[in-house]
């Protein structure tokens, strides 16, 4: 069961109305069973308040990932009785779950996940295709983010003729491409030179101070925390 819960101030149902606030009681995520049995995160307790910039720190294996996924509603906790007083919430959330992903929260993964038969401009498009946006808006969009991440040459590339770090900003510009309220971001410059974290850094500041999208980020970088506010460090589960 998963065990987020996402408020709507505004007192009705309508996901445009959803506040971003995240709030985990004591989730947990195991794998195998019996004396195969391990945790990948044991009862962990957090909250992320609406427009704030965080950071989740800890060692490589130390289930960053998983946390991240589990709070971008990529994957589900393990069990837990302890969210039962949520389960209301739940229910009204779970039909709202595909809006969520199409319209509120995008996700930079940490190994980019791009679409390989797409071209990069139709891998930055596809989230609005989902989002059921009118070809020639979704052309404007496109056009304008390659120009921003200064993709404009290698639009009609194919994931595998770009390099790591390439791909990387392919990633983080088709998350962005929806103008999402929540980001969740998974190592998202550790691929790329210093210059260019510094870059998509000040972007993400910039996304958090100027329109106040909420943002997680799994990172080993001092400096990229610098620019949030708050760390959950995680150690070992
Ligand atoms: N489905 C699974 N089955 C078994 N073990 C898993 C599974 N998923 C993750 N793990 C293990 O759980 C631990 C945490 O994985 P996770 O990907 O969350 O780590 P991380 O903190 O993001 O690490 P990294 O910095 O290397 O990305 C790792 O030891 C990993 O091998
Ligand atoms: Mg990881």
């Amino acid at each position: 069961m998963n065990c987020l819960r996402f408020w709507h101030t505004i007192g009705n149902i309508d996901i445009y109305q959803y506040s971003s606030m995240i709030e985990c009681v004591s989730i947990s995520k195991q794998v195998g069973n019996g004396s195969q049995k391990a945790y990948l995160l044991q009862n962990i307790d957090l909250k992320i308040g609406q427009g704030e910039f965080v950071s989740i720190m800890g060692p490589s294996g130390s289930g960053r990932c998983t946390l991240l996924h589990i709070l971008g509603l990529l994957a589900d906790a393990a069990n837990g009785s302890f969210c039962h007083q949520v389960e209301e919430a739940q229910n009204i959330f779970e039909k709202k779950k595909n809006e969520v992903h199409r319209n509120i929260i995008a996700f930079v993964f940490q190994a980019y996940h791009l679409l390989e038969g797409l071209t990069i401009s139709e891998n930055i498009e596809t989230p609005l295709l989902y989002k059921k946006m009118v070809g020639s808006e979704r052309r404007s969009v496109v056009a304008d983010i390659l120009d921003k991440f200064i993709m404009v040459a290698k639009k009609d590339l194919f994931p595998h003729q770009l390099s790591g770090g390439q791909q990387q900003l392919v990633g983080i510009a088709r998350a962005l491409s929806i103008n999402p309220k929540v980001i969740f971001a998974d190592e998202p410059t550790g691929n790329l030179h210093s210059e260019q974290a510094e870059e998509i850094m000040r972007l993400f500041k910039k996304l958090n101070e100027r329109d106040g999208a909420t943002i997680v980020q799994v990172t080993h970088s001092e400096y990229n925390v610098s620019f949030g506010q708050g760390i959950i460090k995680l150690k070992d589960g």
